[in-house]
């Protein structure tokens, strides 16, 4: 059997081309905003907003209230590209689809990725509200996205994932979140493929294996954003206590609930980390 291949690079600088044509400033720092939390994307200054469907080869987000375009902006004065709307695994696309953008990002010399999620709290010091700052991760998707010929363009084969949420930058949001007296936890992101949440038997696992917040995005993104090389900053919004560890049922109106709650001392924790990240 021929050897697997794939036009990845092709596609991503494809989709680099067609945005660098449509903007003028090119931004350092993309975010990727989980649910309720895009409205950032609403504050840029000079923004030029690039809807998926017109960008090619993008995948195009079908999840209710996500708007799946891109916002190019300024942000606090430093130009930024904000995803509002991201596809996810569980709605049936490839991993490789899912982290497409922050190939495209890559290319467009973007080298700072800022991921925010909605998470369930599974640690016993969480609760809903709490903020996260993400040190580290658990794939426990079964999947890499990584998978498959390597893209020697963008990173080599086995790469390196011993800092995949940069140490700088969580000190940097330590930094931001005290002058903001914004109070933050940090710990690890256990990312699953969802969409149903998880039994109270898979939450005792997720704790026992050494996960603090529960989630179904963030891990393909990173994994991709590390492979070439860029830094990341990840931040979960605690939405809700992982399953069993309230009587009350999961529901995703109670996450968007909760996200919509801290939307402004979470905007005020990722607007504090852009101006410090410019400064660096
Ligand atoms: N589990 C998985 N994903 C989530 C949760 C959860 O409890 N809350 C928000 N996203």
């Amino acid at each position: 059997m021929a050897h697997p291949t794939s036009d990845l690079a092709g596609r991503a600088q494809a989709s680099a081309d067609f945005l660098k044509a449509r903007i003028t400033d090119a931004p350092r720092i993309a975010m990727i905003l989980g649910s309720g939390l895009g409205a950032i994307g609403d504050q840029l200054d000079d923004a030029t907003a690039i809807d998926y469907a017109e960008i090619p080869n993008f995948p195009v987000s079908g999840v209710e209230g996500h708007k799946g375009r891109l916002v190019f902006g300024r942000l606090e004065g430093v130009p930024v590209v904000v995803m509002q709307g991201r596809s996810h695994f569980y709605e049936g696309w490839s991993m490789q689809e899912v982290t497409f953008p922050v190939r495209a990002f890559h290319l467009l010399g973007i080298d700072h990725l800022v991921v925010t999620n909605s998470a369930g709290g599974i640690n016993a010091d969480y609760k809903p509200g709490d903020l996260m700052i993400i040190n580290d991760h658990i794939n426990f998707t079964g999947q890499n996205p990584l998978h498959g010929p390597n893209e020697d363009a963008f990173g080599p084969r086995f790469p390196d994932m011993s800092d995949p949420y940069s140490a700088e930058l969580r000190q940097l949001l330590h930094q931001v979140a005290h002058s903001r007296d914004i109070a933050v936890k940090e710990g690890v992101y256990a990312g699953v493929a969802g969409p149903s949440y998880e039994t109270p038997a898979e939450v005792r696992m997720l704790r026992t294996l050494g996960g603090d917040a529960v989630g179904m995005s963030t891990v393909p993104e990173v994994i991709v954003a590390s492979h070439c090389g860029m830094k990341v900053a990840g931040i979960s919004c605690i939405t809700n206590y992982a399953a069993g560890l309230s009587d009350t049922k999961l529901h995703h109106d109670e996450v968007k609930e909760t996200a919509d709650r801290v939307r402004e001392t979470f905007t005020g924790l990722v607007r504090g980390l852009v101006q410090a990240i410019a400064h660096t």
